[in-house]
């Protein structure tokens, strides 16, 4: 493959599973030193394991995204052994309750919602670009949802957090638009990985339903467009929500 990640260092948060694991394994393959944040320990050693047999430079951190002091840390564990930070990608997420009515929905299940995909994309922006704005560049990558753009019914905790994932995007990117830093984010619809495993089928078939392919996304094809969005090539984009949606999204 071609080695255009070469000597880059990259923080893929949520890279033990899922998507994440498969934009950590095409940044290596092209080159990246990969550090991968995850809270899942067994996944993170599974996936280290994997990687090493493959020969890609990887090195995991046991990171809660929602824990202010955790990511504090390990970002500055990265600085301190790599020398440096060049991209930051933010696939962590989780998806809470679906087909569940707002008046069903718990406090503590939208507080959950919150912790993890807003403020965890929150705290990991924040302190990367602490860093990143030494050097003045770099590029940073959060992945949102579809269902940010658009709201999906039964899912108000979700919707809610990949909306607020979305304006985060917007307003900080243009904080930094005058640099080489450029912060971006990407709105899948439903892609084949472990997080829609357990989603109802019902709520599987309304999202399905909804894309003009009439398909669901591979990880593969997610992992070939963020390798695209955070390239030095792309250059004179910041603050936009990249699609990737078989066509469900019209703006
Ligand atoms: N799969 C889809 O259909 C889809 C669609 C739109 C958006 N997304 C978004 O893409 C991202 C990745 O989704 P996925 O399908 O790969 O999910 P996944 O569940 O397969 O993988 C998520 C990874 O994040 C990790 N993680 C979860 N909570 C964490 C936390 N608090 N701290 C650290 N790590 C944590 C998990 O251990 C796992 O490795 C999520 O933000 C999700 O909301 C997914």
């Amino acid at each position: 493959m071609d080695q255009k990640f070469s000597n880059k260092v990259a923080i893929i948060a949520g890279g033990a599973g899922g998507i994440g694991k498969g934009v950590a394994l095409r940044l290596g393959q092209e080159g990246a030193i990969v550090v991968i944040f995850d809270f899942n320990q067994s996944l993170l050693d599974q996936t280290l394991i994997e990687f090493k047999q493959r020969k890609i430079k990887a090195k995991g951190f046991l990171i809660d995204v929602s824990d202010e002091g955790q990511v504090q840390n390990g970002i500055l564990q990265v600085k301190k052994e790599f020398g440096k930070i060049d991209i930051l990608i933010n696939s962590a997420g989780i998806v809470g309750p679906t087909s569940t009515k707002i008046t069903e929905y718990s406090n503590a299940d939208f507080d959950k919602l919150y912790q993890v995909n807003l403020k965890g994309s929150f705290l990991l922006t924040k302190y990367v670009l602490q860093e990143m704005e030494k050097s003045g560049n770099g590029r940073l990558l959060l992945i949102s949802s579809i269902s940010g753009k658009e709201g999906n019914p039964g899912m108000v905790g979700y919707s809610a957090s990949k909306a607020g994932v979305i304006g985060l995007v917007k307003g900080v990117a243009k904080e930094y638009a005058e640099t080489n830093i450029t912060i971006n984010g990407l709105a899948p619809a439903v892609i084949k990985t472990p997080m829609n495993e357990n989603t109802s089928a019902e709520q599987l078939a309304y999202m399905i339903a909804k894309i003009p392919m009439k398909r669901l996304g591979t990880i593969e094809e997610v992992a070939a467009l963020c390798c695209f969005v955070i390239s030095d090539e792309n250059s004179f984009s910041t603050g936009f929500i990249y699609d990737i949606s078989g066509g469900r999204a019209t703006y």
